[in-house]
């Protein structure tokens, strides 16, 4: 997989002000320099992300936050004891040195310690902080696999480190420390519910004015193929209904009972919040690469521990609708 070489390799790339595409323990980010605004601007460009849109610094360990965000309040040390290295995100006041590129010309800045071996083995070797977004195009659902990152991006990636599967699968969850109360901007793998338990009070959710996240625009994390998400018995009818019309369709569902039907196609997800996160983001693009006519997904139960997926999922289906009659 990735031996020593290759983490000297892509910490020279950087240097260099050149984009690596790295695992983490969410998805894989696409790495850039985060002090070099030039490789900052050669990221935006590689995927597709609007300007105002800012990024994630990434960071070997927690002490370097002071390099990047300043008047850091106590709950953030307390979340990045309990958290840190892992698929926490941290919203601070940010530094005067850091640039407009990396914060979307905000007063704040995303900081996070990833937990992935190979991320680490990098973030270690450069030194310094490094602006990743999840490595998908804009608004396309999050690469999981370096394989994902190369089909995406091909040669606009100037090295790709290959760690095997994303662990967790979904991104990170993004706390506001910088305003008055803390917010959940995004919700994670790390439940609202632990995130609480260590702050003492409960997450506001985002404010009207809070930082933009576009991650939390409504429509993101979407395949091309129109998405509808619904419960069970839905699935099957509808699939019925759009097979008689001669449609394609592919479904994410649970059960295992896959019926057997011409222009079916059928992924069985697992029954459990981790695991069906793991392979959320793969079994989209699989799906998404049948060419279907639509996805149908079956809603996962609406309680705490799937608040991430409910949420990506959300996003995925928005803006989609039945397709029409032939
Ligand atoms: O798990 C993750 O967080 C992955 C891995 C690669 O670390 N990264 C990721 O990056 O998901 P991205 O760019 O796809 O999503 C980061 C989110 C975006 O919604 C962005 O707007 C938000 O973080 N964000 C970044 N800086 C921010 C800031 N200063 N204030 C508010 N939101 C911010
Ligand atoms: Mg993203």
């Amino acid at each position: 997989m990735v031996n020593d070489r290759d983490i000297d390799h892509a910490a020279g790339v950087l240097r260099a002000g050149g984009l690596v595409a790295f695992p983490t323990e969410t998805v894989y980010g696409l790495g850039a320099d985060a002090s070099n605004p030039l490789a900052v601007r050669k990221l935006f460009e590689a995927k597709g992300r609007p300007a105002t849109h800012p990024v994630i610094v990434h960071l070997a360990d927690g002490v370097q936050i002071a390099n990047w965000a300043r008047e850091i309040p106590a709950s953030a040390q307390r979340l990045a004891k309990k958290f840190w290295p892992g698929p926490l995100t941290l919203v601070l006041r940010r530094a005067s040195n850091v640039s407009n590129l990396v914060t979307g010309g905000q007063e704040t800045v995303a900081v996070r310690v990833p937990s992935n071996p190979v991320a680490q083995q990098l973030l270690a070797r450069f030194g310094g902080g490094v602006a990743a977004p999840s490595a998908n195009r804009h608004g396309r659902v999050s690469a999981t696999t370096a394989e994902h990152v190369r089909r995406e991006f091909g040669t606009a990636v100037d090295c790709v480190l290959d760690g095997g599967e994303a662990q967790v699968g979904i991104e990170s969850a993004i706390v506001d420390l910088s305003g008055i109360s803390p917010a959940l901007l995004r919700p994670g793998s790390i439940t609202a519910a632990e995130i609480e338990a260590v702050l003492g009070v409960s997450l506001a959710a985002p404010a009207g004015d809070a930082p933009r996240a576009p991650g939390t625009l409504a429509a993101h994390y979407a395949p091309q193929t129109p998405l509808m998400l619904m419960e069970g018995d839905l699935v099957l009818e509808l699939a019925a209904s759009l097979l008689r019309q001669g449609k394609r369709v592919a479904v994410l569902a649970f059960s295992a009972q896959r019926p057997v039907l011409q222009g079916l196609d059928w992924i069985a997800a697992p029954h459990d919040a981790a695991g069906y996160a793991h392979g959320l983001y793969a079994s989209l693009r699989r799906l998404d690469e049948l060419g279907c006519d639509a996805i149908l997904v079956e809603r996962p139960p609406q309680t705490p521990a799937w608040a991430a997926i409910n949420d990506r999922l959300a996003r995925a289906a928005k803006g989609s609708s039945v397709p029409d009659e032939p």
